[in-house]
């Protein structure tokens, strides 16, 4: 779960990362407010989980409260690649000296943790590292071994601070550690970090993103979830436990299992082909249990997509076998009508592995109403993404 900039402001903050005052608003008029408490120049600051914020004009200087007030309005509203500014934070101005960059993340590739650091942040830190990577110093960190006074001292000299400011930066880059692991992030990046005219080292912009795997000990991370910004089917399937995530395509998918559901959306993609390119519109992974609740929950969620014109259900039989997963269908069209949403949409039906042939005899004997079963899946995927495309 990536944070927004003013939550992880507030983070930094409760773990002694040194950050300016921040306040968030909603209205131009709360703006106003925050800006007169903070008092002096402030900055208005877009709050959207994409990057290059200041570039989009989401990011503006206002010398009075009456300044802070009309950038907000002028920025909440605004369209940042794709994302809706619904709220701004309000920040006290700094007196910038310079800019500079560090970050934590977690190096998969090579299997350890990785620091990053440039006395050249604030601007564009991708293109820095392409165009002129000896100015991003990469420092590898081991899990165990952490980040002590002496490894903060060796990433800020690998890129380039000396003296005074090197402490400070060191300084910096140990607490940011203690936010990186005990916040179980698996990014934590600050762009940029500055040093002010009076010498201080200040945090003025972050990112970071939460390990969703150690949700359970972190109860109040579940406060930093935006369910606003979520998509509606995607938020109404995590609340019933599924693991469904959205696409742009009209054939709904159901499967059990993720490698199966994976490859069905390429197989469908390749059917669609030959319909005029219709595509995946969704990915849902039913699990191994397949009951007819979970049937009937999954269903639910894609028939609610309007974008949806044919739902293609793939179940491979093994510990859950197949007739489980017919009656489990049978069940579900029953449940949906006392539900009062009973199914409307052409269903394609495949069912192999483990007791096929009377899952298959189920469906047959139930005749449920747009219906259809194909034995394989190839033939399944053209049949379905056939029926969204007519
Ligand atoms: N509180 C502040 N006081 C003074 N200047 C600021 C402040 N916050 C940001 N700035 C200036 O605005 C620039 C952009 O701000 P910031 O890094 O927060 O946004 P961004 O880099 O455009 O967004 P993103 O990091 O999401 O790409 C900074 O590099 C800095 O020069
Ligand atoms: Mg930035």
């Amino acid at each position: 779960m990536d944070l927004y900039e003013y939550q992880a402001r507030d983070m930094f903050e409760r773990h002694g990362v040194p950050v300016l005052a921040g306040e968030v608003a909603t209205t131009p008029a709360e703006a106003r407010a925050a800006a007169e408490r903070i008092g002096g120049v402030t900055v208005v600051k877009a709050q959207v989980k994409v990057g290059g914020r200041g570039k989009a004009g989401g990011v503006k200087v206002a010398k009075t409260a009456d300044e802070a007030e009309q950038h907000a309005g002028a920025i909440l509203g605004m369209d940042i690649k794709g994302h809706t500014v619904q709220r701004v934070m309000v920040a006290q101005g700094a007196d910038i000296a310079e800019e500079y960059y560090v970050s934590y993340l977690l190096d998969r590739s090579n299997r350890t943790y990785l620091a990053m650091a440039s006395k050249e942040g604030g601007v564009d830190i991708e293109t820095l590292a392409v165009e002129r990577p000896e100015a991003l110093a990469r420092v590898a960190v081991d899990a165990l071994e952490g980040v002590d006074a002496a490894k903060a001292a060796e990433i800020a000299a690998a890129a380039g601070f000396e003296g005074e400011l090197a402490g400070k930066v060191a300084d910096v880059l140990q607490t940011l550690w203690t936010v990186f692991v005990s916040e179980d992030a698996t990014l934590v990046e600050v762009n940029p970090l500055v040093s002010t005219g009076a010498g201080d080292v200040i945090a003025l912009d972050g990112k970071v993103t939460l390990d969703e795997n150690a949700g359970f000990r972190h109860a109040d991370h579940e406060a930093l979830v935006d369910s606003s910004a979520e998509d509606p089917l995607e938020r109404a399937a995590k609340e019933k436990g599924l693991n469904y995530v959205k696409l742009d395509g009209s054939v709904g998918i159901i499967g059990n299992g993720a490698g199966l559901v994976m490859s069905t959306l390429d197989v469908v993609a390749q059917a669609g082909e030959g319909h005029g390119g219709v595509k995946p519109a969704n990915f849902l992974d039913i699990g191994g249990g397949a009951s007819a609740e979970v049937m009937a929950n999954g269903l639910e969620i894609i028939i609610s997509d309007a974008q949806v014109r044919s739902v293609f259900v793939n179940v491979f039989g093994g510990i859950t076998s197949c007739d489980a997963v017919a009656n489990g269908i049978v069940s579900a069209f029953e449940l949906l009508s006392s539900r009062g949403e009973a199914v409307t949409k052409p269903l394609v039906v495949r069912l192999d592995g483990n007791n096929a042939e009377l899952g298959r005899q189920i469906l047959t004997d139930a005749a449920l109403p747009g219906v259809e079963q194909v034995d394989t899946m190839d033939g399944a995927a053209d049949r379905a993404a056939e029926l969204a495309a007519g």
